[in-house]
């Protein structure tokens, strides 16, 4: 192929990165799991411990940076970000067994931990909204606040048997873990409200550089799951500030969902719907996205303040 777009895109990406003094980096947060993340350079201390940290957790698909590329130079100012690929995406691997998100969130948790990040914000779309939401039920004196996308944790077998039938496919990885340019295009009739038409070469092209690493250890993370699989609702009542973030014509995971677990998560729960945005509104209305985040995180100035006086 002459051109590849993802190429191209992955080019303006790390000159994004770069703009925002975030580095790449790869740790070892134990024996069995590395970690490969985007974070403020080391030498740029002073300024950045000043910032509340940010983690920004994506979901299935590109891996971190692809899917946060229009966040990164809107949260750097003000955060000090942090990008990691999950295990088993980008460069991110481990040797261990588990699959289900509760094993990513003990990751995310031990990486944050090693970088000497204490306290910090967390934002996840999708299945790292799975992860999010984890990390904040597990940790809630590190998790300061959540911020839950587009991400049904109160999901049930019964949703992901609708969404099956919604995508017109046989296996939820057919949706979810493309292989082909067709199968691709379902997935994008789910997850994006507005939609150019892209051609086939294109599609494969994506494909074959963003979603085929680790295929049998993705497909094993889906299946790892502890939500969406049974009857039982896994999602219960969060102590921190939640904020639920959903497009509202979201064909994954339906808008019905999002109000519903606003009720389930607790009383400190916000729930704002992005208009004339699917799956992915932190794209598909990136402004948006990104002020509603801000504000939520800026909200309740004790809190910051507290943060801000421990720093
Ligand atoms: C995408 O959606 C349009 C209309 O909403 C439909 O005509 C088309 O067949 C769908 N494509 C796929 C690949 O499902
Ligand atoms: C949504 O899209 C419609 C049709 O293009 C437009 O009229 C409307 O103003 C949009 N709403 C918002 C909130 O962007």
């Amino acid at each position: 192929m002459a051109i590849s777009l993802v190429t191209l895109f992955g080019g303006i990406i790390r000159r994004t990165l770069s703009a925002a003094s975030l580095s790449s980096q790869t740790i070892a947060i134990d024996d069995e799991t590395t970690i490969h993340f985007w974070s403020p350079k080391p030498t740029t201390t002073s300024s950045s411990t000043a910032k509340p940290p940010l983690l920004l957790i994506h979901g299935f698909g590109p891996h971190g940076v692809w899917q946060w590329q229009q966040q990164i130079n809107f949260f750097a100012k003000s955060y000090s970000l942090y990008i990691p690929n999950l295990v088993f995406f980008g460069g991110s691997y481990s040797t261990s067994s588990e699959r289900s998100e509760i094993f990513q969130a003990r990751a995310m948790g031990k990486l944050m931990e090693k970088v000497g990040v204490e306290k910090y914000y967390v934002v996840g779309t999708s299945y790292g909204g799975f992860v999010a939401f984890r990390m904040a039920e597990m940790w809630q004196d590190r998790v300061m606040k959540v911020v839950i996308a587009n991400s049904a944790v109160n999901g049930l077998l019964s949703d992901s048997m609708e969404l099956v039938k919604r995508g017109k496919v046989e296996k939820i990885e057919d949706l979810i873990m493309p292989e082909k340019a067709s199968e691709l295009r379902k997935l994008m009739n789910l997850s994006v409200f507005r939609r150019a038409y892209v051609p086939d070469f294109i599609l494969n092209d994506f494909i074959n550089r963003l979603y085929s690493k680790n295929r049998k250890e993705k497909l094993e993370l889906l299946r790892g799951l502890t939500i969406g699989w049974d009857d039982i609702m896994k999602a219960s009542p969060l102590q921190q500030e939640v904020l639920i973030v959903w497009g509202e014509h979201d064909k994954i995971f339906l808008l019905d969902l999002a109000m519903e677990l606003k009720k389930v998560l607790g009383k400190n729960v916000k729930l704002k719907v992005i208009k004339n945005a699917s799956h992915i509104p932190q794209v598909e209305n990136a402004w948006k996205f990104n002020n509603i985040i801000d504000t939520f995180l800026r909200d309740s100035p004790d809190q910051g303040l507290s943060l801000m006086s421990k720093l």
